[in-house]
């Protein structure tokens, strides 16, 4: 049984590129208190099975909640893609039907036709996100009537994680991706990028694009689509707590994560090791 008590707000993402969206919905909604969870020990998730995102997913939203959370953003695309529905539909209504899990994939999708002139999109993400088809799937459920073309860029990821996206070695993969993507579908005005450390590599990825495609970065819009849902369901705002206070969790090294993080988040923070599995 979790504790049953108002508590925070969980984020979970398979490492730290979810700090990307944590520090848009908490600069959106400061008040609240939030618990971060990286499962870095574990990451990336990009290139693992269905069942093995699900299970490591699992995991980190049952800790969260084991930890007060009442409701957890799953930051990650890859999970989002992966585990989300498994856990809404399996894992939530045994565990605690009041209780919400949420993903980054709907709010993005939500704002394609507003964005979106020529009606043509280009998906970036991780192999896992692309591969499961789960932003063309929701766009076709949506606005049919958008082309979708998805394009993995697995080296993305370890630029970012390894401090690297600002140097020359980027441009090679970054140019490389970006090229394709455009050669498959010549009329996309829209980019997304679904991975959470691709807004890092914002500059590269601009730099390679000619003018006028608009790149959508989820931050802001996760954040402002969470505002939203709280607003519109007060009995789930009324279960957080708003002490403007802040836990980072990682199953990974204390160190490690607080000086990665300092780089996504701009600041130092105070990180506690915890396991998992
Ligand atoms: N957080 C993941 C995502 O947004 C990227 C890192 C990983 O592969 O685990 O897809």
């Amino acid at each position: 049984m979790f504790p049953q008590t108002p508590g925070p707000i969980g984020i979970f993402d398979s490492g730290y590129g979810g700090l990307t969206i944590f520090d848009k919905i908490r600069k959106t909604m400061p008040d609240y208190d939030y618990i971060y969870l990286g499962d870095n020990a574990r990451t990336p998730y990009g290139p693992r099975s269905f069942e093995v995102v699900y299970r490591f997913t699992r995991q980190a939203v049952e800790k969260l909640f084991n930890e007060g959370c009442q409701m957890v953003i799953l930051a990650c695309n890859t999970a989002s893609a992966k585990a989300l529905r498994t856990i809404q539909q399996r894992d939530l209504p045994g565990w605690d039907p009041q209780r919400r899990v949420l993903g980054v994939i709907r709010p993005t999708v939500e704002l394609m036709d507003r964005l979106s002139i020529s009606k043509h999109v280009g998906i970036l993400g991780t192999t896992g996100t692309i591969s499961s088809g789960s932003y063309s799937m929701e766009i076709e459920k949506m606005f049919p009537h958008i082309k979708v073309t998805g394009e993995a860029c697995p080296m993305w990821v370890p630029l970012v994680e390894n401090n690297e996206f600002a140097s020359p070695g980027a441009d090679y993969f970054v140019k490389r991706n970006i090229e394709h993507l455009l050669a498959v579908d010549p009329k996309i005005d829209t980019i997304v990028l679904g991975c959470t450390h691709y807004p890092l590599l914002i500059d590269k990825i601009k730099s390679f694009l000619p003018a006028g495609i608009k790149i959508l970065a989820q931050g802001e819009y996760v954040a402002a689509s969470l505002k939203d849902y709280l607003y519109r369901h007060p009995e789930m705002n009324a279960r957080l707590t708003r002490n403007n206070h802040c836990r980072f969790l990682t199953t990974e090294s204390a160190e490690k994560f607080s000086e990665t993080a300092s780089v996504f988040l701009s600041r130092p923070v105070e990180v506690e090791q915890i396991s998992i599995d």
